[in-house]
């Protein structure tokens, strides 16, 4: 890494989707850097997601929360971290509508918890994983940039805005040394059943209805989840303090034509899918301008859409036992085995 001299990294949420692989693919290029894994395990973190580096000197893992301020100041205590990326949430939209003071909690005071901690104890590098979602949504043409007016439609991405803008001014008030970065949407392995594709895969294998929200013409920028991880990496070791990262994968598709596509890959009839109502607030259109990031750090996407896709059909349907087991609830029992009594 470059302009950081990387020796511990506090990477918060790491049993989630996107942290497990960030934390999968980090020991693999940084070795012998620490990797602290703060993550509450709620319904959404999922230890299996990390199986196999349980026994890497390097990985230390921790069971609490960003938004218990004693527990986050003891840890920052015990080690000293030079970067720290927050992937900590509450991620699912949907949920948010149902109920959001999960969300405020943890995006929003978790966050700030963090900071605060930050503040107290310094660290080297703060990266604030942040989301599309946060510009709200766009017309038939044109594309979010880092200056595109926030405008969050759902309590999710308005608690995820808040965050951002508490990163920023922790940055210019108490000088936190904070990145931010939007990424689009993430697919590939270890996503949890509940968000559209690994739902869309999970129903199909086991026969069941397809559950398209609206007319289906909703449009979302997709990005395979190494992609992020790998641009995460990136922005911590070169971006510019205090500054912005918008990453998108440039693969702009309508989840109805992204359904197909999942049941042509798995020889499905198109009879699975069904129409039902219509999320409140639904964004209609995302699409990313990654272009500073391109231009000023280099990065850009490896991964082609349909190579992804294929990756992670495959993945889903060689690991059945991982989100059936989530499905079912045998995941909490596992749970408990494992890790009630520590
Ligand atoms: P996820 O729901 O799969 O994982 C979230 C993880 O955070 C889980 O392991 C959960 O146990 C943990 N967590 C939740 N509350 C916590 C708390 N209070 N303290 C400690 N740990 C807690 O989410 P994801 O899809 O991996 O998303 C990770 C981050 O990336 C989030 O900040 C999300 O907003 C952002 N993001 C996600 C996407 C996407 O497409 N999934 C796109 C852009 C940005
Ligand atoms: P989701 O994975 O929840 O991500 P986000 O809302 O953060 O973009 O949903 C992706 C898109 O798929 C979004 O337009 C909502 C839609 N969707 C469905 O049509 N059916 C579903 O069952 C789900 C979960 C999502």
């Amino acid at each position: 890494m470059t302009g950081l001299n990387l020796k511990t990294i506090l990477v918060t949420g790491g049993a989630g989707f996107i942290g497990s692989n960030f934390i999968r693919t980090f020991l693999d290029k940084h070795k012998g850097v620490e990797v602290i894994n703060l993550d509450k395990l709620t319904y959404a973190g999922n230890l299996e997601s990390l199986h196999g580096i349980d026994g890497n000197p390097s990985y230390h893992f921790y069971r609490g929360d960003i938004a218990d301020e004693a527990f986050v100041r003891r840890l920052f205590n015990e080690w000293h971290f030079d970067a720290l990326v927050n992937f900590a949430a509450e991620s699912h939209v949907d949920r948010s509508i149902l109920g959001p003071s999960a969300f405020i909690d943890t995006n929003v005071r978790g966050t700030m918890v963090l900071l605060e901690a930050a503040r107290e104890f310094g660290v080297g590098r703060f990266l604030q994983v942040s989301t599309d979602e946060v510009y709200g949504s766009l017309g038939q043409t044109g594309k979010f940039t880092e200056s595109t007016h926030i405008s969050p439609n759902s309590p999710y991405s308005a608690s995820k805005a808040s965050a951002d803008m508490l990163a920023r001014a922790w940055w210019k008030t108490f000088g936190v040394p904070t990145l931010i970065t939007r990424c689009s949407n993430n697919y590939g392995p270890f996503q949890f059943p509940e968000k559209f594709i690994p739902l869309m895969i999970a129903n199909a294998l086991r026969n069941k209805k397809l559950p398209i929200y609206g007319d289906g013409m909703n449009v979302r920028d997709w990005i395979y989840v190494e992609d992020h991880c790998e641009a995460i990496d990136v922005v911590l070791s070169k971006g510019k303090i205090g500054e912005v990262y918008n990453i998108g994968g440039g693969n702009e598709i309508a989840n109805i034509e992204m359904a197909r596509l999942i049941l042509s890959k798995l020889g499905k009839p198109e009879s699975l899918l069904e129409f039902v109502k219509d999320r409140p607030g639904h964004d209609r259109r995302y699409a990313m301008d990654s272009s500073k990031v391109e231009i000023e750090l280099g990065w850009k996407p490896n991964q082609s859409f349909r190579g992804g896709i294929d990756l992670t059909v495959n993945w889903y349907i060689k690991n059945e036992n991982w989100w059936k087991r989530i499905i079912s609830g045998e995941y909490q029992k596992y749970y408990k085995l494992q890790y009630e009594e520590r």
